[in-house]
């Protein structure tokens, strides 16, 4: 429950009020790397003024630097989105069952990103391309208000020329420079090429979105089994005693956040229990 520090070591500004964040472990206080899976988070504190829940949004194969993707709603995400290359940050984790990679082995891999939702998403992007033999097609579907707010532009941009992946990003609101897809991203599912029998699919993004793109993957026939969903609720704990994060029967921050859809379909329509 203790966390460990550790120092911004780079910061970089992805959109207007998004930033990420390369760690760097203090020497001497479990310094070491702390490997995670793909979809796990942490806790990242900012001293004096709290602690929240934030997604690992780097890649797994190299766990020394832990990364952060975090947007400024309030107090503490605020404060980690001030934070400077030097400065001081908690870190408790990492936490949290996260998407099944195992599971896509031989089968096509969909992965439909909202917003933010594509920074939990990363880590399971490295994992697939890092052995993209062991898979089928795998695509990514990401939908943001406007291409102001994509994130990760430039990596998207480079791995758009690589064979193994077919990305498609689109926006709510266009400028007149945009030449892609307008509309919202679960529009893409019925129009992308994917085996629905044979495929999983992997879904992160605000809730409503997540709900359409459920519905979506469903009438292109991918199965409830195969489709997985990360939630979000508020949390204190992380590691099941508090009950603060409580969704029906289980809690996010020990049996999720990525839940197979078969196990949250009924609670998915509630806000906040
Ligand atoms: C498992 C998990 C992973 C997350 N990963 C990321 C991430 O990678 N990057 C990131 O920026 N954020 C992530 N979040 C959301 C982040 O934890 C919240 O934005 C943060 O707790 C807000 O705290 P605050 O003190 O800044 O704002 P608060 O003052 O607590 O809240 C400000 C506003 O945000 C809303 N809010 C607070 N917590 C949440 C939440 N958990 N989900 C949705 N709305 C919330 C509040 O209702 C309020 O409207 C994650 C949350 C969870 C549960
Ligand atoms: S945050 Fe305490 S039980 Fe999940």
């Amino acid at each position: 429950m203790v966390p460990r520090v550790a120092r911004v070591h780079r910061r970089r500004t992805e959109t207007p009020d998004v930033i990420t964040l390369d760690l760097e472990p203090e020497k001497g206080d479990g310094g070491d790397s702390v490997p995670f899976e793909p979809g796990q988070f942490n806790m990242l504190t900012a001293f004096g003024v709290g602690e929240i829940p934030i997604s690992h949004s780097g890649d797994p194969m190299n766990p020394d630097r832990p990364v952060h993707t975090i947007r400024a709603v309030g107090a503490v995400s605020s404060a980690l989105v001030r934070l400077r290359p030097g400065d001081a940050v908690g870190v408790r984790g990492p936490f949290g069952a996260g998407w099944p990679i195992g599971a896509a082995e031989g089968r096509d891999v969909v992965l439909v990103a909202g917003g933010l939702g594509l920074a939990p998403l990363r880590p399971a992007l490295h994992r697939l391309l890092a052995e993209p033999q062991r898979y089928g097609r795998i695509l990514l579907l990401y939908g943001t208000r406007s291409p102001e707010d994509i994130l990760f532009r430039r990596e998207l941009e480079s791995l758009r020329q690589r064979l193994e992946i077919d990305i498609e990003v689109t926006v709510d609101h266009a400028v007149s420079e945009w030449r892609g897809h307008v509309g919202v991203v679960t529009r893409l599912i019925a129009r992308s090429e994917f085996d629905p029998l044979n495929s999983i699919a992997f879904v992160c993004g605000p809730e409503v979105m997540m709900r359409f793109a459920v519905g979506k993957l469903r009438d292109a026939g991918v199965s409830d089994e195969s489709i997985h969903i990360s939630m979000e609720r508020n949390m204190k704990c992380a590691v099941g005693l508090c009950g603060h994060c409580q969704f029906g029967p289980s809690f996010v921050c020990r049996d999720g956040p990525v839940f197979p859809l078969e196990r949250v379909r009924e609670l998915l329509a509630v806000q906040e229990i």
